[in-house]
């Protein structure tokens, strides 16, 4: 019997991916009244496929980014038409040279967390590091002013457990601390058009003026969608970035003596240990897969995290292999909803494991004790990570 949320299964759910890969790829979860596939091909036709699966709310989907309270729109859980004209607005304003932009940023924020620790030989890398790094980082991006930064995070954390709260029950706190984001964005929105500056409100403003536009509620709602889709998955990266590499000390030695496989090894973090594992969708019609009947209007989970290590897909998908190539994992899912801030992500990730592998010499688990799995079975990693290393 599936139980996703089973301590085992939240710390390791790959066994079972496995064994249900062969046994029953295509599984109806009777107590959760969710359809669940797990091949590779399967995953990515779901995720791709808007005619049969829509993105549309109404379920779990906000979860996994979708607006708490279901007010505004969300990117992430419209369909065509809508979809098409949001992502594009929103393209144009959050474009890869925008993105490239905040590189020298992105290694300020990290060698100043990093100032913090690394004369004391120990750190917490999710408290000090990997948690802090992309609410500040996204802070920087809307243009939020850094006097403002600790409300901005203390929000940015409710907004996300009341994503998460979504699937159990309604969250008062996150109601309030969306309330008053709300109108603290507001007044950023007001004072931006008065006086456009170089950050990504000004821009979200300016496409508003082109031939479609984005209401203030539509920017209000995408800065809360960026909220949770971008910290705790960028988080997980980089802790299971550091944690794959110190569990296969000949891969850790490997990017050591060849500092341009990062990015290798940066997608294969992204293959072995998924950030996200699971995204929802309903089926709009009867869908037939693997002899078995998705009826419409059912509720669907796309396991990436069971597609990225698809033994039909890739080969020894257990190993953690920092050279892997091809690696055509969909960690950033697939088709129209392909993560917008997947270059943002991989520029944190690539700045943070520069850093992290130069200032943290003969970095080390604390102890060997099991880690605490972060909540949830969609966001996949560890809520904490204590490590040591010689202090410098
Ligand atoms: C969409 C994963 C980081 C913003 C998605 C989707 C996945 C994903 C799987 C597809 C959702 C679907 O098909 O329904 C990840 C992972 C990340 C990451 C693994 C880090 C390792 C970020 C960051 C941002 C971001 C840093 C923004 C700052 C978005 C947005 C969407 C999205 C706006 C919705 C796109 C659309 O619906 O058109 N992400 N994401 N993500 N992601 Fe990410």
């Amino acid at each position: 019997m599936l139980n996703l949320f089973s301590p085992e299964m939240l710390r390791n759910p790959y066994p079972m991916y496995e064994a249900v890969r062969s046994a029953q790829p295509v599984m109806y979860v009777e107590p959760l009244q969710l359809w669940s596939v797990f091949r590779y091909d399967d995953v990515k036709m779901v995720l791709s496929d808007h005619a049969r699966f829509s993105s549309g709310p109404g379920g779990p989907p906000a979860a996994a980014g979708g607006p708490p309270n279901g007010d505004g729109f969300s990117l992430v859980t419209t369909d065509p038409p809508r979809h098409t004209d949001l992502r594009s607005l929103v393209n144009r304003a959050f474009t890869p040279k925008a993105v490239a932009a905040l590189e020298p940023r992105i290694e300020q924020i990290t060698h100043e967390l990093l100032d913090q620790v690394s004369g004391t030989g120990q750190i917490d890398l999710v408290h000090d590091f990997t948690y802090p790094l992309p609410v500040i980082v996204i802070a920087e991006l809307l243009g939020v002013p850094s006097n403002d930064r600790d409300r901005f995070k203390e929000w940015s954390d409710e907004v996300v457990a009341s994503a998460d709260a979504v699937i159990g029950g309604s969250h008062d706190k996150g109601k309030q601390a969306n309330d008053e984001m709300n109108e603290y964005f507001r007044g950023i929105i007001a004072e931006r058009r008065k006086a456009p500056r170089e950050d990504l409100i000004s821009s979200l403003i300016a496409v508003e003026e082109g031939a479609f536009r984005l209401s203030e509620t539509d920017i209000l709602s995408f800065c809360r969608l960026l909220l949770v889709a971008g910290n705790e998955t960028t988080t997980n990266l980089i802790g299971n970035a550091v944690l794959s590499l110190l569990e296969n000390p000949g891969e850790l030695e490997k990017l050591r003596s060849n500092p341009d496989m990062l990015a290798s090894t940066i997608e294969e973090v992204l293959r072995f240990r998924s950030p996200i594992q699971a995204m929802f969708r309903t089926a709009k019609e009867d869908v037939e897969l693997r002899g078995q009947v998705i009826p419409k209007g059912s509720k669907v989970i796309a396991w990436i995290g069971s597609a990225n290590r698809d033994e039909a897909k890739f080969a020894d998908p257990a190993r953690f292999d920092i050279a892997r190539d091809p690696n055509p994992h969909i960690a950033f899912g697939h088709g129209i909803h392909f993560c917008l801030g997947a270059p943002l992500a991989r520029l944190e990730a690539k700045v943070a494991l520069t850093a992290i592998l130069d200032r943290l010499p003969e970095l080390r688990r604390e102890n060997d004790e099991p880690l605490e799995p972060a909540r949830g079975f969609i966001v996949h990693g560890v809520k904490s990570l204590p490590l040591r290393f010689n202090p410098t």
